[in-house]
């Protein structure tokens, strides 16, 4: 909280984009502040296509404390933070700002909010399993360290251009807190990933298609969670296919939610609960999918 001219004020965020009316995260932040009791002022910010910096600068100069940032400027907002956090080092692109007097920081929350999402809300752990990560942009590349982190057994990027799956490998190898477990991550063409995995989780946009990345329906079991980064009110193309093979599945609006909440933590040193704001966001989802 800040005060002005004597009378305490919220402290305000924002999440930057371009468009950016769809954003659920004012919704979810105002919920986190609710649920926390801590006063915070979050709106939506449209920057223009050419003038993110500015837009981030001035709002930060008008007393702006942090703000979220979506597509298409997550990695412009990478080159403008001055200090980055080792994720958002992996990740290659930031979603979340923090200012601190001269510094602005950059995070990357998504990773994090994949995996909690997984380990937390779908009781999964990743520790010890065969992983499948499906995709090589900036998505996968943003899981990388937070899944890796949790030493899964094995970890295969397969994507359908296979070099940037395997800069993907090679980045893993490189990356010095990585020193180790980096060594469990190998790259593939969709058509040459065999065997069962524990987990499966599709981080292409192929169901913006509502295209499903073509690898053989033996990787699923009926213990395979099956996990699309994309969510919606009925399942993906990727997860209808799983589903038809017995995989258990789960779409990507708890990953929306619990990357919200680390933000949240970042700027206000509080982890938010977040069970009820995905129970709302899902039946909100619902409904507008009913009266469309
Ligand atoms: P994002 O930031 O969402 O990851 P991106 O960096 O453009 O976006 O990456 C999109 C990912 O989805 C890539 O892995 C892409 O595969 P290529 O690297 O071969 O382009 C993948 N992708 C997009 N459309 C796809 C489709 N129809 N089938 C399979 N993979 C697809």
């Amino acid at each position: 909280m800040s005060t002005l001219n004597g009378t305490a004020t919220a402290d305000r965020y924002v999440v930057i984009g371009n468009p950016i009316a769809h954003s659920k995260s004012p919704a979810i932040h105002a919920h986190f502040s609710l649920l926390t009791a801590q006063l915070i002022d979050y709106q939506r910010l449209l920057a223009p296509l050419d003038g993110f910096a500015q837009t981030v600068l001035s709002f930060r100069d008008s007393g702006g404390k942090g703000a979220n940032v979506t597509v298409p400027f997550k990695l412009e907002a990478f080159a403008l933070a001055t200090q980055l956090t080792p994720r958002a080092q992996a990740a290659g692109a930031v979603n979340t700002l923090k200012f601190e007097g001269a510094v602005i920081l950059g995070d990357n929350t998504d990773g994090q909010g994949l995996v909690a999402d997984i380990v937390r809300n779908a009781r999964v752990t990743l520790q010890g399993k065969r992983v499948l990560l499906l995709g090589a942009g900036g998505a996968a590349r943003g899981a990388l360290l937070p899944l890796l982190e949790q030493q899964p057994a094995q970890l295969v990027i397969a994507n359908r251009t296979v070099a940037r799956a395997e800069e993907l490998v090679l980045l893993a190898h490189q990356y010095e807190p990585l020193a180790g477990i980096a060594s469990i991550v190998t790259s593939s063409a969709f058509s040459d990933v065999n065997g069962e995995f524990d987990i499966v989780i599709n981080a292409t946009s192929a169901s913006l298609h509502d295209d499903v990345p073509p690898v053989s329906s033996g990787i699923f079991t009926a213990n395979t969670l099956a996990y699309d980064m994309m969510y919606g009110a009925a399942p993906t193309a990727f997860l209808r296919f799983a589903a038809s093979h017995e995989a258990q599945i789960r779409d990507g609006l708890g990953m929306l939610v619990e990357q919200a909440a680390v933000a949240f933590a970042l700027w206000r040193g509080v982890l938010p609960e977040t069970a009820s704001v995905l129970a709302e966001l899902r039946s909100a989802l619902m409904a507008a999918a009913r009266s469309s």
